[in-house]
């Protein structure tokens, strides 16, 4: 059977998303404030940055970026993420990874204050979304991706899913949010055998290794959900994802694109769990946890 595959829009979502924001941003009396932190010179990671601290400003955020250098001591990035964490006027720090190789990701990740996490990526937050619980932010292209499932109605519960990757911003987080929901997860990586034989079986295949176009048609059960989380640029310096998007768009009832995929969705979501923060800091929003 041949499916007409749904290309999802990831720009548009995401600046569905923005315009909501943009809304609600507009009534508040004061303002969210987003602080970036990037240590070094890696060129992707200036680029992404640049991004984060555009999108705060179009929304009307306070946004400040905190650029240390490539030899920052332990005792200095301490000293910067705890000033932030004690001025109440920050409500989201951001790490950007990696970190120059003498700096522990992890020791620096956790002395965020879970409140101001806004990726979500400390031990508290992601031991809540661990448990099923709920944190004070969720990682934003993991909470991007269970949006767009949401918009397309995607059933989940009792379906068979593959996350092929197991990192901390997108395998692990994604693969609980999908569980919360009650799919069954299969949680492949880079050491798995027979992936095909895997992936044949699921009804959604969400592929996060960067491995250009690493999953192709062949591996696809028809009319499956394909979201390709995978962002590398080929040997012209094009950007493609780790879907061989002509061959699954013939099999996939839905399908993301790379770029105008999941991409764009990321700082979206980033933008939104900073205002989130924002309304839990000020007491705007009372939720059980
Ligand atoms: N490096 C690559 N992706 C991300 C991300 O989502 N957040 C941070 N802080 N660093 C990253």
């Amino acid at each position: 059977m041949r499916f007409m595959p749904n290309i999802i829009d990831g720009k548009k979502i995401a600046n569905d998303i923005i315009q909501d924001l943009k809304n609600k941003v507009s009534i508040l009396k004061e303002k969210p404030t987003l602080c970036v932190i990037i240590a070094g010179q890696n060129e992707a990671s200036k680029i992404y940055v640049k991004n984060k601290i555009k999108k705060a400003q179009e929304l009307g955020f306070n946004s400040i970026l905190k650029e240390l250098d490539e030899n920052v001591t332990k005792e200095e990035l301490f000293d910067t993420i705890r000033t932030l964490n004690n001025d109440e006027n920050i409500n989201g720090i951001l790490l950007q990874l990696p970190l120059p190789k003498h700096l522990s990701e992890k020791d620096f990740l956790d002395e965020i204050s879970p409140v101001k996490d806004v990726d979500g990526f400390n031990t508290y937050n992601s031991g809540k979304l661990f448990k099923g619980e709920k944190p004070y932010a969720i990682p934003c292209t993991p909470k991007g991706i269970m949006g767009v499932l949401k918009l397309y109605d995607v059933q989940l519960e009792g379906k068979t899913s593959i996350v092929i990757g197991r990192s901390n911003i997108v395998g692990k987080p994604i693969a609980s949010l999908l569980l919360k929901e009650n799919a069954t997860v299969i949680q492949a990586h880079s050491k798995t055998k027979n992936l095909k034989e895997l992936t044949k079986i699921a009804d959604i295949v969400v592929s996060a290794t960067g491995q250009k176009e690493f999953i192709t048609g062949d591996m696809i059960k028809d009319g499956a959900v394909c979201i390709d989380v995978g962002i590398v640029r080929d040997e012209n310096g094009k950007i493609k994802g780790d879907f061989e998007f002509n061959s699954i768009s013939k099999k996939a009832s839905l399908i993301t694109p790379v770029p105008g995929g999941i991409g764009p969705l990321t700082i979206a979501n980033l933008m939104v769990n900073t205002y989130e923060l924002y309304l839990l800091q000020k007491g705007l929003k009372n939720e059980k946890r």
